[in-house]
């Protein structure tokens, strides 16, 4: 596992966008796990510039979003299908034919099994973006006594629903259920790149990059068993969980 401290989280969000349009560029064709949530938002709208600037092409790109929450439709605003679509896919030249997030309505289980179909697709991702919980969730793998390989359906704990509360009008709004990539799926990815900053993320990522520890109280701890994880921090959140570079 690599860790690059930053100096600010719009630092951040410029390295991980380079480190995209970087693979966009040497693989045109290549497969895109993306991420929902608060952290990604600055780092797709630099994509957008990029894109908009002919630095980057993502015509003959493919994504795989990392979830969805059960029982919202896709043109909901709240909904992850909405969200890449307003914050990202809406802006750039891709073919949205070629982006997958999972739809929440219906029947979750056979759902989640499209998700797990479109996860081994035409291979595994060469990049997945992820951003990380408070309680030190990947995608909606919640902290728990154990963790699920595959695409599967999760009930969200109240740290996350507590932390979604904001998106929502009221809390009692925000999906209990959601389907997910599992953790299986998360770490086949070529390479996995976390993005967090602010101090709610402390625990989860002292967790994550300050021992050795492996725990599915954590669920990100497992990346520390990736070859190739790259954890991007600002250096505020580096300072206030003590790492040195
Ligand atoms: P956030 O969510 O980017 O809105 O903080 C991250 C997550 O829950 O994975």
């Amino acid at each position: 596992m690599k860790v690059i401290v930053t100096a600010s989280y719009d630092e951040t969000c410029r390295v991980i966008a380079e480190m995209i349009a970087g693979l966009v560029n040497e693989k045109p064709d290549c497969k895109l796990g993306l991420a929902t949530g608060g952290t990604p938002v600055p780092i797709y709208k630099k994509l957008i510039e990029m894109n908009k600037a002919g630095k980057v092409d993502f015509s003959k790109v493919r994504t795989v979003n990392l979830d969805e929450y059960c029982g919202i439709p896709g043109t909901h605003d709240q909904s992850y299908r909405y969200f890449m679509n307003t914050n990202l896919f809406d802006h750039i030249n891709i073919d949205k034919a070629n982006t997958f997030v999972a739809n929440g309505m219906g029947d979750f289980e056979a759902n989640a099994r499209e998700l797990e179909e479109k996860v081994r697709e035409g291979g595994v991702a060469d990049l997945q973006l992820l951003g990380i919980g408070n309680n030190g969730h990947i995608a909606f793998n919640e902290a728990s006594d154990h963790l699920i390989s595959v695409a599967h359906i999760e009930h969200l704990t109240e740290s996350t629903i507590d932390a979604n509360a904001r998106f929502f009008e009221k809390r009692e709004d925000v999906p209990t259920m959601a389907i997910t990539m599992g953790m299986g799926d998360i770490m086949a990815a070529k390479k996995v790149v976390l993005a967090a900053t602010g101090l709610a993320k402390v625990p989860a990522i002292k967790g994550l990059i300050m021992d050795d520890v492996i725990t599915t109280q954590n669920p990100s701890t497992m990346l520390k068993m990736h070859s190739d994880a790259v954890i991007v921090i600002d250096k505020e959140l580096a300072g206030a969980v003590g790492y040195q570079a």
